[in-house]
C-alpha cells in the first residue's frame, strides 16, 4: 500500500517555477492526500490571487505520482481555492487533533542532564518498533536536541502538509520503522540554543502537537534534562499518559530522580510512572564482554526503585558500541549484541508496565 510519505516525496519533485521554484510541498499548497486499494486522490490548495500556473502545476503534480505509483493506480489531483485567513495574525493555536489516533504518550525524563536519557529514548523507540508496534518519538529537548545525530536524519527537509486552511502539519522522517520529529529538524543548527522561555515552550508544542503522526500504539517524548518551567508547560499541554525515568546508578542522582517523579505524581498532574531505566549501570569492555565494573555504584537505581515504588525496567550497561552507534546515528537496538537485546527487554517490560 502507498503511504502519504511516499505521495508527499514524489509531490516535492513539482517546483513552481513562479515562486523560486520551491516544491508545492514546501509551499504548503499540498491540503490533503487520500490514498485507497487502487487510487490516489491529492488536493492542491492556492491562494485566492489567481495563480497563473494553476492548471500546469496540477497536471505536474498528476504525473509525478502517476510516474510512481504502481501500475493501475489511478490519480486525480484536484484544485481548490484557499479562503484567506483573517489579516490580523492569530497566535499559535494547539488542538489535541494530531494526537487523536496514538494510544499512549510517554514523556521520557531524568532529573539529571547527561545520564543518556535521549540514547535510552531512541533505542527504546527502535526496540518497540522491532517488538511490532507503531511507534513514533518526537524530540522535545529545545536545548541540545541529538535524535537527528543518534538517527542518522540530520539535515533532512521536514515536509509539510496542510491540515485545515490555516494550519500545516509537520510530517516526522521516517527510519527504521519509527517516526522521529526533533526541534533540531526544523531549525538551522545552533538555534535551539538560544531559545527561552516561552518560545521554547511554543517550539516543542509545535514539535508533538502540530505534527501529522498518525496511528500509533506510542509516542516518546524526549524531555529536556531538568525539571524546570518549560517541563510543567509541556506536562499541562501535551496529554502524556506516563513517564518513564532515566538515571544513572549514582548516588548523587538520588535527589534528581526524585525531583523528577515528582513532577509527575504532583497532585495536580498526577500521571503514572511506569518504570525507572538504569543507564551506564556497569562498564563492560568489548575485548572480556564477561567483565562488569561498577563505576558508579552498583544498584543505586535499583534501590531507588524501590524506595520510591516504580518498577525498574532494566539496566543498561556502559559500553563503547552503544556509543558509537548513537554517534554513528545507527541505534545500538538495532543489532543482535548483548547491549541490542538489553534494549529490547525493555522495551518489553514497558509494554507490559503500560
Ligand atoms: N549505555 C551507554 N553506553 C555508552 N555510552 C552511552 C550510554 N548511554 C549514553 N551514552 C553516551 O553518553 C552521552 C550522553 O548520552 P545522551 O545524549 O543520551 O544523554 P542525555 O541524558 O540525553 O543528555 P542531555 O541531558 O544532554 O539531553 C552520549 O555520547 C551517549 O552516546
Ligand atoms: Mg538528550
Amino acid at each position: 500500500m502507498i503511504r502519504k510519505s511516499d505521495v508527499l516525496g514524489w509531490l516535492s519533485s513539482v517546483q513552481h517555477p513562479g515562486q523560486g521554484d520551491k516544491s508545492i510541498v514546501s509551499l504548503g499548497l499540498v491540503q490533503d492526500i487520500e490514498i485507497t486499494e487502487n487510487s490516489v486522490k491529492v488536493v492542491l490548495a492556492f491562494p485566492k490571487k489567481p495563480d497563473p500556473l494553476k492548471q500546469y502545476l496540477v497536471g505536474a503534480a498528476r504525473a509525478a505520482v502517476y510516474r510512481n505509483a504502481p501500475g493501475g493506480v489511478e490519480v486525480e489531483v484536484e484544485s481548490i481555492v484557499k479562503e484567506p485567513a483573517s489579516s490580523a495574525p492569530k497566535p499559535l493555536e494547539f488542538n489535541l487533533e494530531q494526537l487523536r489516533n496514538v494510544a499512549h504518550i510517554i514523556g521520557i525524563a531524568s532529573g539529571k542532564g547527561g545520564v543518556g536519557k535521549s540514547t535510552v529514548a531512541v533505542n527504546l523507540a527502535v526496540a518497540l518498533a522491532r517488538l511490532g508496534y507503531k511507534v513514533g518519538l518526537a524530540d522535545a529537548d529545545v536545548y541540545g536536541p541529538s535524535i537527528p545525530t543518534m538517527t542518522g536524519t540530520e539535515g533532512i527537509d521536514i515536509q509539510m502538509i496542510g491540515a485545515t486552511d490555516d494550519q500545516n502539519l509537520f510530517v516526522p522522517v521516517e527510519k527504521y520503522g519509527v517516526k522521529w520529529l526533533s526541534v533540531g529538524h526544523v531549525t538551522p543548527p545552533g538555534q535551539a540554543l538560544i531559545w527561552r522561555g516561552p518560545m521554547a515552550s511554543t517550539a516543542l508544542k509545535q514539535i508533538v502537537l502540530q505534527t501529522d503522526w498518525g496511528v500509533l500504539d506510542y509516542l516518546l517524548i524526549d524531555m529536556p534534562p531538568g525539571t524546570g518551567d518549560i517541563h510543567i508547560s509541556l506536562i499541562g499541554d501535551v496529554p502524556m499518559t506516563g513517564a518513564v525515568i532515566v538515571t544513572t546508578p549514582q548516588e548523587v542522582a538520588l535527589a534528581d530522580v526524585l525531583r523528577g517523579v515528582n513532577m509527575f505524581r504532583n497532585p495536580q498532574v498526577n500521571k503514572p510512572i511506569y518504570g525507572l531505566i538504569e543507564n551506564m549501570s556497569w562498564f563492560t569492555p568489548a575485548e572480556h564482554p564477561e567483565e562488569k565494573y561498577y563505576l558508579f555504584g552498583k544498584d543505586g537505581g535499583a534501590s531507588m526503585a524501590k524506595k520510591l515504588d516504580i518498577p525498574l525496567l532494566g539496566q543498561i550497561p556502559l559500553v563503547q558500541s552503544i556509543r558509537e552507534s548513537g554517534d554513528d546515528g545507527e541505534p545500538a537496538a538495532l543489532g543482535s549484541r548483548p547491549d541490542s537485546m538489553a534494549f529490547l527487554d525493555l522495551a518489553r517490560k514497558l509494554a507490559e508496565s503500560v
